[in-house]
């Protein structure tokens, strides 16, 4: 029976691939539905031993209370964009400026939500979200549904790959017509359709929804003795993944540019939506040499299709505070829906902004939305004026607390100076519990804002004293026990942040998630931080005079050490809990210039053990520069650190360094 049972699982994981990796069926739906009624009955008479591969795993029906976290070994970045041959052009040349000569792999955007999976032994063990690109969910028994995702690979390996799950346009059309038919409300787009499927907890919704994926990365294609994209896409392939046929191999730029070309004309008839190409330097080490920003690789872009324009009418224009008070105009638009969205809202950032196009509320204005950037009000059209329209004024009192706005000296923006404001107050809590700050799931805007308004929350402090009113929580709509709890412990989970996430979720103007880090990195606990003097702050790197005195101010002011104080004693961490810097003397206070490409490290990577060990990096050679770390190929600062006579270390003697005293 065993191996009757083993047979099926082959035969139908094998049907399955045929049928829908390959589009290429290979038995009759009569055959594969007696083998997989044949399967079940096994199971259903043996249930101790169903397989982790089995197709019966697809049928959903786990239904789960909420979704664990992953975290990411690797973390899942995102693209950088690019919308325009010049750009492109940009692109290619920060690459060439290193000394590649680059071949591209050119591929489709595919518009879905990216997910990480996991294989041990050649099983499919988890597949996760993205997330915040380095915390995702667990969404393994849905990603089990999706038919074109393996349960078993064709070698037994562990493995980890990346790719789109997306669903179809045809399945879109489908569910929004039933949807449309019971009632009920649409979903927007693709994108929206297999995101908000994948995050269903009943995996049965997935299984019937009919989601597909396209797989696309290799996180480690050295661990697999592969040298480029390409091979890595080939090797996917081989394994059993769906992997994109119009994926192709360029070179230069006029490749890219007809690559693109070819597809903007065939998008339409494609069966799922794109929303651009997405251009990859071809080779590994390559690809190690450009390495990263904290959220794109440096060897890749997506290029965005053009924008669209659509004509509506500018209804009102509305004014909003921020938290540091910053006022800002807003257009709301009749509804119109551009590229999937309906779009009801646009920034105008300022008085002058609006002046200068010449808007007034009334007014039939074009609205050009592109990707995911925010929409925007690109022009007013003067001959559908009809002189009803009304001439814009900036206000000059702060819409929620009345105060009188100013303008600072230089600055187009008006702020509300009232530290007690509600609307800045809001903001401030919003900001505070962001996913990038303190990173409180539960807490959203609507949420700070009823909470804020209620009285349950109106300082940093009293988010950490809600559990006190946990009783009225409960009783509130849409609340319950185990949403309560759940806010309640992330609440207390947020107290073990490590320093920096609690410097950028403070709010102090100038210091954005970047400075915070450097300066948790740099102080190691809030105290340090709290006394350090301007001229101390300054002597960083990246930290300007007005930085400085922005946190220097900060500190100064009693009540926000009052504050500082309160989230102390209530027990949330102030101290850097990341990697701490070990100063060696090869490196202390000497400055670096890589160049060329090192086999065991990305620019990255060798940027930041530099940092670790007390040195200083820098882009280009001059007298300053104490050591250039040559790779191979080196370009032109080779041949100027030898002219200048500065010291060159290879990449052996860089290691060599790293690990001595
Ligand atoms: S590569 C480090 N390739 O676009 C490699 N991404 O805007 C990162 N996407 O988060 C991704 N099609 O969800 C890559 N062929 C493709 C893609 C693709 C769609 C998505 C992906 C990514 C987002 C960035």
């Amino acid at each position: 029976m065993e191996e009757r049972y083993l047979e099926l699982i082959k035969i139908i994981n094998e049907a399955d691939y045929n049928y829908h990796t390959l589009d290429n069926p290979t038995i009759t739906d009569q055959e594969y539905d007696s083998y997989l009624r044949e399967l079940n009955k096994i199971e259903e008479e043996h249930p101790e031993i169903v397989r982790e591969d089995s197709p019966s795993q697809r049928a959903g029906g786990k239904v789960l209370d909420s979704f664990k976290k992953i975290t990411h070994e690797i973390p899942m970045l995102s693209l950088s964009n690019v919308f325009n041959e010049e750009e492109i052009r940009q692109f290619d040349s920060r690459i060439r400026k290193e000394g590649i000569n680059p071949a591209y792999v050119c591929e489709l955007k595919i518009d879905g939500l990216s997910v990480s999976l996991k294989y041990k032994d050649g099983i499919l063990v988890s597949a996760a979200t993205r997330g915040d690109g380095v915390t995702g969910e667990d969404i393994t028994n849905n990603a089990k549904t999706i038919k074109t995702i393996p349960l078993k690979l064709k070698e037994k390996i562990d493995i980890e790959v990346r790719g789109e799950i997306y669903i179809s346009k045809e399945k879109f059309n489908l569910i929004n017509k039933a949807r449309e038919e019971k009632g009920l409300d649409l979903f927007q787009n693709c994108r929206n359709l297999a995101a908000g499927t994948i995050r269903q907890l009943d995996s049965s919704v997935a299984a019937n929804r009919g989601l597909d994926c396209w797989i696309y990365h290799l996180p480690n294609p050295r661990d697999y003795g592969i040298k480029t994209h390409y091979e890595a896409l080939e090797f996917m392939k081989k394994l059993g993944f769906k992997v994109n046929p119009n994926n192709k191999l360029v070179e230069g730029i006029d490749g890219i540019l007809s690559y693109i070309d070819e597809k903007a004309k065939k998008r339409e008839s494609l069966p799922y939506d794109i929303d651009g190409i997405v251009i990859k330097l071809n080779n590994i080490d390559e690809q190690r040499v450009m390495g990263f920003t904290a959220k794109y690789p440096k060897w890749a872009t997506a290029y965005k299709f053009p924008a669209t324009e659509v004509y509506t009418k500018l209804e009102d224009i509305i004014f909003t505070v921020g938290r540091t008070g910053q006022i800002t105009p807003n257009a709301i638009l009749s509804p119109v829906i551009v590229q999937g969205s309906t779009i009801r809202r646009a920034t105008l950032h300022n008085e002058d902004y609006v002046i200068q196009k010449d808007l007034m509320i009334g007014d039939t204005v074009s609205i050009r939305k592109a990707g995911d950037v925010i929409p925007e009000v690109v022009e007013r059209l003067l001959d559908r004026r009809d002189g009803t329209e009304r001439k814009f004024e900036m206000i000059k009192n702060c819409p929620i607390c009345g105060s009188k706005l100013v303008k600072k000296e230089d600055q187009v923006d008006y702020y509300c100076t009232n530290p007690n404001c509600d609307a800045r107050n809001i903001e401030k809590l919003i900001h505070f519990v962001d996913r990038h700050a303190m990173n409180i799931t539960g807490l959203g805007d609507r949420i700070i804002e009823d909470f804020y308004n209620i009285g349950f929350i109106k300082s940093f402090t009293d988010i950490y004293n809600l559990k006190k009113h946990r009783e009225d929580l409960i009783e509130l709509e849409g609340f319950g026990y185990k949403s309560v709890d759940n806010l309640l412990n992330a609440i207390e989970e947020s107290k073990n942040n490590s320093l920096e996430r609690l410097l950028f979720a403070l709010g102090i103007e100038q210091v954005g998630e970047k400075t915070a880090k450097i300066l948790a990195r740099k102080y190691e606990s809030l105290d340090n931080l709290m006394n350090a003097k301007f001229e101390n702050l300054t002597d960083i790197n990246d930290i300007g005079d007005i930085i400085a005195k922005s946190i220097v101010d900060y500190f100064n002011s009693d009540e926000n050490k009052k504050m500082l104080n309160s989230l102390k004693e209530i027990g949330v961490n102030t101290l850097y809990l990341g990697e701490k810097r070990e100063e060696k003397d090869a490196f202390s206070g000497k400055t670096f210039v890589v160049t060329g490409t090192l086999l065991d490290f990305t620019r990255d990577e060798v940027k930041e053990k530099i940092e670790h060990f007390g040195g200083k990096t820098s882009s280009s050679v001059s007298k300053k520069t104490d050591v250039v770390v040559v790779g191979d190929n080196p370009g032109s600062k080779y041949d100027k650190a030898m002219a200048l006579g500065i010291t060159i270390w290879n990449e052996e003697e860089l290691k060599e360094k790293f690990e001595g005293k």
